[in-house]
């Protein structure tokens, strides 16, 4: 069951009691991150502190002790005696408890912070050979940009993608490309790297930043501008970035074939390089 922090305490998992009134529970009131562990050091924790802090305050939950996500990240590793295994750390800040009205509680009650660490590894085979994605008109709100806990539009399309056999599902927002359920996608054409730029409609993934800047490195052309999806036809790879995915071959969309359906050149380059700076964390 593992140590999982609660308000203010590690404790075990199955001593955690949510109440039934917290707004978490009745509105997806909260916030969320996931950070990666690589067997001794966070990737990037940074960046993902940054948009913690960001979230809530866009959410307007004010949780006073945000500085101190790093740290109970690192405990929780240590308490789970996971420091030389994969694992990831996920936390989630809900407004709080209160009685169920629309509006926020007057006067504001204390956020629910509740974290846990876990072993992770995403599929090998998914990330050399590469996935299959389903394309989907949007479904989702207008504020994407917040890692919010209300997900159900990203759960019924991942589950709808893969009851249809493929391993992620791509949101097209009025004709253009925009994200997945839980990534962020992008495309090769005519040599150059797009991606959609960062906007309400899609979530500004830390794997996005970090694989812009490593393309910038390398030298490779980028856009961040939006790529409509009648414009498939150009595209010769794609890929997807998330903390749990890296970075994930596309070799088809629907019923297209990306380039000869296995993954290109740039995409093998940018994952290697990533990965390299993951075993650089590692050493
Ligand atoms: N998902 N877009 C969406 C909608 C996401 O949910 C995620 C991450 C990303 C990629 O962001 P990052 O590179 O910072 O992980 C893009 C996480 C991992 C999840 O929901 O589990």
């Amino acid at each position: 069951m593992g140590i999982a922090y609660f308000n203010g305490n590690f404790l075990p998992k199955d001593e955690i009691k949510i109440n039934p009134d917290d707004r978490g529970f009745l509105f997806a009131d909260g916030i969320y991150e996931v950070v990666r562990w690589y067997q001794g050091h966070f990737y990037d924790i940074d960046s993902h502190l940054l948009r913690l802090k960001r979230s809530l305050k866009e959410l307007r939950i004010i949780w006073a002790e945000e500085d101190s996500f790093p740290y109970l990240a690192r405990e929780l590793i240590t308490l789970n005696e996971l420091e030389q295994q994969p694992s990831l750390v996920y936390i989630q800040i809900t407004r709080g408890v209160a009685p169920r009205t629309h509006d926020f509680p007057s006067p504001a009650v204390s956020p629910t912070v509740y974290a846990f660490a876990r072993n992770f590894m995403p599929d090998s085979s998914e990330i050399e050979n590469g996935v299959d994605v389903l394309l989907k008109k949007e479904m989702r709100w207008s504020r994407c940009d917040i890692k919010s806990v209300s997900l159900l539009p990203n759960t019924l399309s991942f589950q709808e993608a893969k009851e249809q056999g493929y391993q992620e599902c791509i949101f097209i927002r009025d004709g253009l490309i925009t994200e997945g359920t839980h990534s962020n996608i992008f495309f090769v054409i005519n040599g150059s790297l797009f991606t959609h730029p960062e906007s309400e409609h899609i979530l500004s993934g830390i794997t996005r930043k970090n694989i812009l800047r490593i393309a910038r490195e390398e030298g490779i052309p980028v856009s961040e501008s939006a790529v409509p999806d009648t414009m498939i036809d150009n595209i010769s790879e794609a890929f997807l970035a998330s903390t749990g995915a890296e970075v994930t071959p596309v070799i088809k969309m629907g019923d297209y074939m990306i380039g000869d359906g296995h993954p290109g050149p740039i995409t093998k380059l940018l994952k290697e390089k990533f990965q390299t700076e993951i075993i650089a964390l590692r050493d």
